[in-house]
Formats: C-alpha cells, sequence, structure tokens
C-alpha cells in the first residue's frame, strides 16, 4: 500500500483555509491533519472546538486526522462532534485511563489513535495493539511547527513497525513532525504508512500547493 498524505493545517494559508482543503480533497489526498492544543499539555493553542468541527463541511472524500494534544480529550468529542470516518489521536501521556478514552473513540464510529511523545519508550504501545486503528508516532516534541526532528526518531519508527508487524493486525504508523522533503522517504522505508506534512516540506512555500502533493508521493510511494 502506498504512503498516505496528511497536510498539517495548522501550517497552511489560515486566511485560506477552505479553498486550501477544496484543492487537497480535489488532489485525493487521504487526511487532514488538525491540531488541537490545550495551553496545558502543550504551551500552544491552534483551532478551538468550534473550528474543528467546521473543517468536515466542506470535505468530501478527505478525512479529519484529529491529534488531540490535551489532557483527558474526550472532554471535547462532543464539541468536534468526532464521527464516523475521522481518525483521532489522543497522547498516552496525557489520558487516565487510555483504554476507555480509546474505546470512546470506536463507540462514535471513528478509528482510534494513540499518539507517543518522543521521551515516551515505543514498547508503552504493546498494550493496546487490539484497541487501536493507528499509531501516532511524534518525530518531534509536540506543540509547535518548525522544530527539528527528535533525536533517535527514525530507530524509534523502526523499533514501533516491528512491534507492529509482529502483531499482525493491520495497524498503521504515522509520523509526525519535521517529515521533511529530505526526511519522508527514509521514514517510509523505517515502516512509515501516514505523513504529517507541515512546515518542513508540503507547507514549505518552495513549491504550490498542488505540486508539493505530488512530489511528495512519489517519494513516499
Ligand atoms: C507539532 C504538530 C505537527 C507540525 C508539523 O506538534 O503536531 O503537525 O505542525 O509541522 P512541521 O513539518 O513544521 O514539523
Ligand atoms: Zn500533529
Amino acid at each position: 500500500m502506498a504512503g498516505m498524505l496528511s497536510p498539517s493545517v495548522m501550517c497552511a494559508d489560515l486566511l485560506n483555509l477552505q479553498n486550501e482543503i477544496e484543492e487537497l480533497d480535489s488532489l485525493g489526498v487521504e487526511f487532514l491533519h488538525i491540531d488541537f492544543m490545550d495551553n496545558k499539555f502543550v504551551p500552544n493553542i491552534t483551532f478551538d472546538t468550534n473550528m474543528v468541527k467546521s473543517f468536515k463541511r466542506p470535505m468530501k472524500n478527505i478525512r479529519r486526522d484529529i491529534h488531540l494534544m490535551a489532557f483527558e480529550p474526550q472532554q471535547f468529542f462532543d464539541a468536534m462532534e468526532i464521527s464516523k470516518g475521522d481518525m483521532v489521536s489522543v497522547h498516552f501521556e496525557a489520558c487516565e485511563d487510555v483504554n476507555s478514552v480509546l474505546a470512546e473513540i470506536r463507540s462514535r464510529g471513528a478509528s482510534p489513535c494513540l499518539a507517543i511523545s518522543p521521551d515516551t519508550p515505543v514498547n508503552v504501545v504493546k498494550d493496546f495493539m487490539s484497541e487501536v486503528d493507528a499509531f501516532l508516532l511524534m518525530t518531534v516534541y509536540p506543540g509547535f511547527a518548525g522544530q527539528p526532528m527528535a533525536p533517535g526518531s527514525m530507530d524509534r519508527l523502526a523499533e514501533l513497525r516491528s512491534i507492529v508487524d509482529e502483531c499482525g493486525r493491520d495497524i498503521k504508523i504515522e509520523v509526525d513532525g519535521h517529515v521533511s522533503w529530505d526526511h519522508c522517504a527514509e521514514m517510509r522505508e523505517n515502516g512509515a504508512d501516514i505523513f504529517v506534512a507541515g512546515s518542513s516540506s508540503v507547507y514549505g512555500k518552495q513549491y504550490p500547493l498542488d505540486e508539493a502533493v505530488k512530489m511528495f508521493y512519489r517519494l513516499v510511494k
């Protein structure tokens, strides 16, 4: 299966969002990566729940890939109208009861995804292999775009890939943070399936959006 793209909308032209979402949708991009930050789990704020809900309106085929960098993220699910077709990532480090949050996402018809930050040992995922459809490996410290890759990220990606391959379920691996033009092919080789493309690639402003998307797919096919 070819690599899938999830452009990080916090890096988009925020005054032109509807047009950019429609363009990504028409290009056949699989996901739109929506970073939600509570200013507690990470010292930053991006979109509020109403905005996260509104992203659905212009979408035809593209799916919301909602990354909640927030403590007890289930408190926001109603306001975001989490529903069938969404992929929802919650942080291992931010949930009192990870299993119940993942089950809550599943009960809404959405795809549960567990995110782990760079300082969290990869093998914590072993307790959640039957609860998720995907893992989100943070390759930067969560909270800000434009950061360098966290040390050891490629080895962590390879380790996560081998844990997933051993379990025999079709669990996708998403990478998020400094998924750059220089690193994305190597990330693919190390087992990434879904690529959060932000300021270090698709939204790096070097190329028009449609050209950047086509170039990215050629690198991760
Ligand atoms: C970081 C965010 C990422 C970020 C990716 O917390 O989750 O989605 O926007 O953008 P770059 O490519 O700049 O790291
Ligand atoms: Zn993210």
